[in-house]
């Protein structure tokens, strides 16, 4: 492939990936909303619902559960001793679901995030630390922005059934979707 090439290939990719990304992530908004349905009403009656709402679900539906980095030199911090060259991985479910932050962090609560300060280091579905000096994602906002857009579009704009189907996610999987993905059926616009 031609230098030319590889960069239009590079860069198609960065365009098809995040969408592609951020459709799991409304995907398992859906399910969220299915599992959930008292948040329908809540978040038909105030959109200023719909940002915990969302927040919830990337704090709890793993995605990534980790990201890989290696050590570029040596340093020790809180006993540990990390040596350049050395693989290291955050563990990023594990910071958004751990006790120490969270109360009962296994359950789904947007009201949590109503009255509390996120830092760049307890709340890291899509990366840690500061957007602007490392690696965290820079499509958060975006990310939110369309799940926001489209919980607001499932609960104000169209009527749907969810039929039968196998909802358990698939934790082997990345990012974990439900078994059956998720099916609607009979979906309308709302008059
Ligand atoms: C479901 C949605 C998304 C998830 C789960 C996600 C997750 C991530 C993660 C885990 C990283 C690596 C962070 C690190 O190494 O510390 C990353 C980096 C990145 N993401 Fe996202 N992302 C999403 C959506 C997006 C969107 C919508 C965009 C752009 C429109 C985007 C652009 C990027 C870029 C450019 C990087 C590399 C940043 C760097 O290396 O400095 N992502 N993302």
């Amino acid at each position: 492939m031609g230098s030319c090439s590889k960069v239009a290939a590079v860069e198609l990719l960065n365009v098809v990936r995040p969408i592609v990304a951020v459709s799991a992530f409304i995907a398992q908004a859906a399910h969220a909303l299915h599992r959930h349905p008292e948040w329908r009403q809540k978040l038909k009656d105030d959109e200023g619902q719909l940002e915990p709402f969302v927040q919830e679900v990337r704090r709890l539906y793993p995605f990534f559960p980790a990201v890989a980095a290696r050590v570029k030199s040596d340093f020790e911090w809180r006993g540990y001793r990390f040596s350049k060259g050395y693989r290291v991985l955050l563990d990023l479910y594990g910071t958004n679901t751990d006790a120490r932050s969270w109360d009962a962090p296994q359950e789904f609560r947007p009201e949590r995030f109503h009255d509390r300060e996120v830092t760049p280091y307890d709340f890291i579905p899509q990366g840690g630390g500061d957007h602007h000096r490392n690696h965290r994602c820079p499509g958060e906002w975006i990310a939110i922005s369309q799940m926001k857009a489209f919980c607001s579009f499932f609960v104000n704009a169209i009527d749907y059934e969810v039929p039968d189907q196998d909802l358990d996610l698939e934790t082997e999987e990345l990012p974990p979707m439900p078994k059956s993905r998720f099916i609607m059926r009979n979906v309308r616009r709302r008059q």
